[in-house]
């Protein structure tokens, strides 16, 4: 187990889109989520996504904490995820905050689906099949889209809704996430 450097935006890797996992009960696979733990336990991350270890797999882990900056939100169980597929529920959007590991100190608007159906293997080889809503759509929508190359600050609709953290939010808890 270890932690592992998280490649920040501006690395084309971050652009790609990932492979799916092949065997998702491999040992492999069971060393990569250990350490994808350990330094998401390390950064204070809601969540990670493989390819911000420069890991190319359609992996991600979120959940399994209370975070200070989400008082209110629903306890999400900590979730690893491979071969993800998406499937909003409603049309519904709503404007979030995000921040991100990969793009540290900032902190931007963005739409995510209020709603939101997900499926995928876990690392039992287990079918996980969830319907959603709130911060807990939010944080899947947020770690998926890892896995299409895609950045949450290519999201947002007004840039002037994207800053750093404890400019936008003085005095407050501002880990990355
Ligand atoms: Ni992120």
């Amino acid at each position: 187990m270890a932690v592992r450097d998280v490649i920040r935006m501006g690395d084309p890797r971050l652009l790609q889109p990932a492979a799916p996992v092949q065997d998702p009960t491999s040992p492999e696979i069971l060393s990569l989520v250990e350490d994808m733990l350990d330094t998401m336990r390390a950064l204070n991350g809601a969540g990670l996504a493989a390819p911000q270890i420069a890991v190319g797999l359609q992996l991600v882990i979120f959940g399994g904490f209370r975070s200070p900056r989400y008082p209110d939100a629903e306890e999400i169980p900590f979730t690893v995820l491979m071969n993800p597929v998406l499937e909003p529920v409603a049309d519904e959007m709503e404007e979030g905050w995000e921040g991100c590991l990969s793009v540290p100190g900032m902190r931007g608007l963005v739409p995510r689906h209020v709603r939101l159906r997900y499926r995928g293997v876990g690392l039992k080889g287990e079918t996980i099949d969830r319907t959603v809503s709130d911060f807990h759509a939010r944080v899947v929508q947020h770690e998926c889209d890892h896995l299409a190359g895609v950045l949450y600050p290519m999201r947002i609709r007004d840039l002037r809704n994207f800053g750093f953290a404890e400019v936008l939010f003085p005095g407050q808890l501002n880990d990355d996430d």
